[in-house]
């Protein structure tokens, strides 16, 4: 019998169950994967808290990477025995073995461990859209990146640099910007004490960047704005600290006709063809070695409450792997 992280009610770290499941034969479009290991998200923990509604109850989980042991019909170019790697849905990751949306998954080349692809799929996919498509950063170019040291981050502050970029990141202790500093980030800010804004606009010459990174939310929204410069773009990712609501948009005019967007990977990998060019620009930077992957935490899937806790309370750095 399989087993699963569930839970029957929104709430804290303690409403995730670790539960028997049955799992069944593929239907059409689905694959059957025996998950090797599952990539932990902050987006798990709005799945779980009930920031992100999903009905219930509920698997968990969106990123992860195993082997196919089932093919249902209808699916073309994976068959029993491939390894797969997924991060864009459906629910359900945090499993030993599970269904899932063939569409969904990629064909994991050699040389790509399993454990590498549960730790960027979702993150590393994350990265590239945002780096690529949402703002197509430029060599020469100056870039603020919040939560350099998290999971995204690291990925973005490396894959930035390796586009010739120059990165300043925010971190919240002096032992993430040792961390930060250490894969790309050439001017780490510890905003837990310093005024961000005010040493952004040190660092460029009072000139301010082109473009913000901010998954952080609700508590650097504001401050990020005022690192821009005219006509910069606000990325605003994520809600670590909480959402950003109550926007008055007169104030993207007053700091300088402000382009605002709040992207998702769901959206930027909707197309078959969009996930499958996303996912080999990211196998392309980290097979090459120019983006590493720092798999920093290991949880026995069992204990994913302990997991959130730590990614809720700034334990974390780096990406983090449930092992099944
Ligand atoms: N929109 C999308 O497509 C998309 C996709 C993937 C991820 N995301 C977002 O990107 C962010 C990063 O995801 P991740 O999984 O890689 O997580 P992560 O960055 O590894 O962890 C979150 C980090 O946020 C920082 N943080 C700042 N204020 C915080 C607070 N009040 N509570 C908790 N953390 C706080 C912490 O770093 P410091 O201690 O250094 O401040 C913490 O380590 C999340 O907001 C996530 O929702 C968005």
């Amino acid at each position: 019998m399989a087993h699963a992280i569930r839970f029957h009610e929104t709430g804290g770290p303690e409403v995730l169950k670790w539960e028997e499941v049955p799992v069944g034969e593929p239907g059409p479009g689905q694959i059957r994967v025996r998950n090797s290991a599952v990539g932990l998200n902050y987006i798990d923990t709005y799945h779980r808290s009930g920031l992100y509604k999903v009905p219930l109850p509920s698997g968990i989980g969106l990123e992860g990477a195993g082997t196919v042991t089932a093919v249902g019909p209808d699916v073309a170019g994976i068959k029993v025995g491939d390894r797969v790697g997924y991060g864009s849905g459906p629910l359900g990751a945090y499993s030993t073995e599970r269904l899932t949306a063939a569409d969904r998954c990629i064909v994991l080349p050699d040389g790509l461990s399993d454990e590498t692809a549960a730790a960027i799929m979702l993150k590393g996919m994350t990265a590239r859209y945002l780096l690529r498509r949402t703002y197509r950063v430029g060599a020469g170019e100056t870039i603020l990146v919040h939560a350099a040291a998290g999971g995204v981050g690291l990925i973005m502050c490396q894959w930035a640099k390796h586009l010739g970029a120059t990165v300043i990141g925010t971190v919240g202790s002096d032992e993430k910007a040792a961390l930060a500093k250490a894969h790309g980030c050439d001017h780490p800010i510890v905003y837990t004490r310093e005024n961000f804004t005010a040493r952004v606009k040190e660092i460029t010459g009072g000139k301010g960047v082109p473009v913000v990174y901010d998954s952080v939310g609700k508590d650097t929204f504001m401050g990020s704005l005022d690192c821009l410069q005219p006509l910069g773009t606000m990325v605003t990712f994520g809600n670590a600290s909480g959402p950003v609501t109550g926007l008055d948009t007169g104030v993207l005019a007053a700091k300088g006709s402000l382009f605002l967007t709040r992207p998702t990977l769901m959206t930027y990998t909707a197309k078959r063809s969009d996930l499958e060019e996303t996912a080999k620009d990211l196998f392309d930077v980290v097979l090459r070695g120019a983006v590493r992957i720092e798999i920093a935490q290991r949880y026995a899937l069992k204990d994913a409450a302990q997991a959130h806790r730590d990614l809720e309370s700034r334990k974390t750095t780096g990406s983090t792997l449930l092992m099944p």
